[in-house]
């Protein structure tokens, strides 16, 4: 049989429908709208794309967005004074430093730069400590694995007591994924590139988190049938016959999964809407901290 597809654009799109709804009545209210600034170092075309559909995604809510571009070659002071320039704006309620940043700036200085109250991201180391730590609530919570728990909770996943398998150990997905699904007392087993052998820790899980990067490891040997399977990955691979030559693919090897599995995201369509929805959402709630309706 074939699993349920678990529609991340469907889910998105509610989110994002709710959070236009609370930013239209925020303009009633306060004569205001929530502010989000993104700043982009050098001219990485995939960070481009990301950042514009940041941008777009806020203009699309009714939010406000300011976009700062920096040159490649900046010194770790010219972006740090650039995010204190936005911590110190009262009109903006989120800033986002979009990674990676250029091989020669310190990430855990500027990411500590960025204002706690405005770390929409939720990469701020404190955040991330507190995101670790039992009955310490973070400000933010990184917005990838904040879309997964919504569509595992939305798709009526039970977490409490499953055996969760996260593969991959990204500071972005993995390592807070795997937080939160412990948080929610799964029992979380974390692998990647030297677990060996992978496949008798994927076969164990009830839920399966696939975010190494590498496109359709996880084949339907290595899962247990009724699995559910968030995948992470977005993979391009060479494709002659699509007109922009390439394909994306996901982590999972999907159409075989699919048929193991009792419920699947897809890629593209799955995890991917979900990290613009929660950053909308993150900066609504940011926003609503100085601004209640
Ligand atoms: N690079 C890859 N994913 C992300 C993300 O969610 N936020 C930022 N700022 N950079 C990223």
């Amino acid at each position: 049989m074939s699993a349920k597809l678990i529609d991340g654009k469907a889910v998105a799109a509610d989110v994002r429908r709710e959070v236009a709804e609370q930013v239209g009545a925020m303009q009633q209210k306060y004569g205001r709208v929530p502010g989000l600034a993104t700043v982009l170092v050098g001219e990485d075309p995939a960070s481009q794309t990301y950042v514009r559909m940041k941008v777009r995604a806020c203009e699309e809510v009714g939010m406000r967005s300011i976009r700062k571009v920096l040159p490649a070659d900046s010194t770790q002071s010219e972006v740090e004074a650039l995010v204190r320039d936005l911590n110190d704006d009262p009109e903006i309620h989120g800033v986002l430093v979009q990674l990676p940043l250029p091989g020669h700036l310190d990430e855990e200085a500027v990411l500590s730069s960025i204002d706690l109250t405005k770390d929409v991201d939720g990469f701020h180391p404190v955040n991330i400590g507190r995101l670790a730590m039992k009955g310490r609530e973070p400000l933010f919570i990184p917005c990838t694995p904040h879309g997964i728990l919504e569509l595992l909770d939305r798709t009526g996943v039970q977490l409490e007591g499953a055996r969760a398998v996260v593969v991959g150990r990204s500071n972005i997905v993995g390592l807070p994924v795997a937080l939160l699904l412990m948080h929610r007392n799964a029992t979380v087993t974390i692998c990647h590139s030297r677990s060996r052998p992978l496949s008798a820790f994927t076969r164990q899980a009830d839920i399966l988190v696939a975010a190494i990067g590498r496109p359709e490891m996880i084949t339907a040997d290595m899962v247990k049938p009724g699995v559910v399977v968030i995948d992470v990955g977005v993979n391009r691979v060479d494709d002659p016959t699509r007109a922009r030559g390439y394909r994306l693919v996901g982590d999972v090897a999907f159409e075989e999964v699919r048929e193991v599995a009792s419920a699947i995201t897809p890629v593209p369509g799955g995890v991917g809407p979900m990290t613009i929805a929660m950053l909308l959402k993150n900066t609504l709630i940011s926003a609503l901290r100085s601004s209640p309706l």
